[in-house]
């Protein structure tokens, strides 16, 4: 076995599936050997193979050693903010009443429109750099405030920018059936043909896209709509996801389940059979505590009908100006405890193995096993749990992103 670099003397949590819940290194002290960008080998400092007297030696103290965290779920690039639609919202006005009066996520698209490709990505680095901070390796970053060819095409330059101005790994998803453009108002389908035609091939012609999304909501598009884009897309050969169940109950689930979607994000009106069909075909769940907090929503996402069935629960914090503002990865996997009763390594599972397999990255990323990147945090913490207990504490100590 050839390595560069052995970490020595942690503990691990390699959250593979295993006899405990974070896949934990037996024994008194744990070693990560790491060849390049990968992960060589991982085990009991007693099982250290021989023959690896070259490689530097990292000591960690008994420091925790987990995956890097995975955010699967952002809007991070965007103009403008919606500080005063949050005070408007707690003067009494809903979220869905702010969009039906032209605010909410086209208020965001005015600004994204009106921002140059340089300007977006100034907004977003501090923003990224917030979740990197805390672990962070992988972050998704969607379209969805520009809804013109231009407008979307420019969202995912910035977003893949994004990822040649810092280490971390950064998946884009076209989202252009977010929300109506003013210029297509009472002609949802007509916009529906320009998501499905001239975006979609602007998109695709610079690979921009590594999936595809869609909003299926009441103040959105319907299921009939949203059937339409995943066809596109998946005639493009682009995997889908989809934003369903979040406000109310289209079936948008089942449907991203029967047509093979990675994932079905927010789910909290999620009913039996679309929690079947999401089991049925492996679709994961990601629960986006953030939005039901910022929203101050009361109904809760079908937790316990999900562990039933074993559908994956992958944990994400939505960052996005109007309905979870949140940049703490960390806060987000307390809330899915404290809101959504998930456990700590529920929580932990969601933030790294499961959020890895809702962006098709399974084989690559979201645990410690030879072969996959070497993407790792570590942390000042006694034991794993520790990451969902604290609020606003970071006890992040180093992070490597393909292996530096
Ligand atoms: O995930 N639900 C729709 N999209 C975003 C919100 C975007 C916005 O309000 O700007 C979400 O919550
Ligand atoms: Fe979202």
């Amino acid at each position: 076995m050839e390595a560069d670099r052995i970490l020595v003397d942690g503990r691990v949590a390699t959250m593979e599936p295993g006899p405990d819940a974070y896949g934990t290194v037996a024994g008194g002290g744990a070693a990560v050997a790491l060849a390049g960008e990968r992960i060589a080998w991982v085990g009991p400092m007693d099982d250290l193979p021989t023959g690896l007297g070259r490689a530097e030696r990292i000591p960690l103290d008994g420091r925790w050693v987990t995956p890097g965290l995975v955010d699967c779920h952002t809007h991070l690039v965007h103009g403008g903010d919606r500080a005063r639609e949050f005070e408007l919202r707690l003067e009494g006005a809903s979220y869905e009443e702010l969009a039906r009066a032209g605010g909410g996520i086209l208020s965001t698209v005015r600004a994204t429109r009106a921002a140059s490709e340089g300007e977006l990505v100034a907004g977003a680095l501090p923003r990224l750099d917030a979740l990197i901070a805390e672990g962070a390796t992988t972050v998704e970053v969607k379209s969805g405030y520009g809804l013109t060819p231009d407008d979307e095409a420019k969202m995912l330059r910035a977003a893949r920018r994004l990822g040649r101005e810092r280490p971390v790994g950064i998946r884009t998803t076209l989202l252009a059936a977010h929300a109506l453009p003013p210029e297509f108002a009472g002609d949802p389908d007509g916009y529906v043909d320009l998501c499905c035609g001239p975006i979609l091939d602007a998109v695709a012609a610079e690979g921009l896209a590594d999936a595809v999304d869609a909003f299926c909501d009441r103040i959105a598009f319907t299921r009939a709509q949203t059937e339409r884009v995943f066809a596109a897309a998946r005639a493009r050969g682009l995997p889908v996801k989809l934003h369903a169940e979040q406000l109310s109950n289209l079936g948008g689930a089942a449907l991203a389940a029967a047509m093979g979607a990675l994932s079905a994000d927010h789910l909290e009106h999620l009913d039996d059979p679309g929690a079947a069909a999401m089991a049925a075909a492996g679709t994961v769940a990601v629960l986006l505590p953030g939005a039901f907090y910022f929203l101050r929503e009361t109904k809760l996402p079908p937790v316990e009908i999900l562990r039933r069935l074993g559908v994956p629960i992958a944990i994400s914090t939505d960052l996005n100006p109007g309905s979870s503002p949140l940049s703490s990865p960390l806060l987000a996997m307390n809330m899915a405890c404290t809101l959504f009763r998930l456990t700590p390594a529920e929580a932990l599972t969601g933030m790294t193995r499961n959020a890895a397999r809702a962006l098709g990255l399974g084989d690559e990323i979201g645990t410690i096993a030879p072969g996959k990147r070497a993407d790792l945090a570590i942390w000042e913490v006694e034991r794993p749990g520790e990451l969902a207990y604290r609020i606003g504490f970071n006890p992040l100590w180093r992070r490597l992103w393909s292996g530096r």
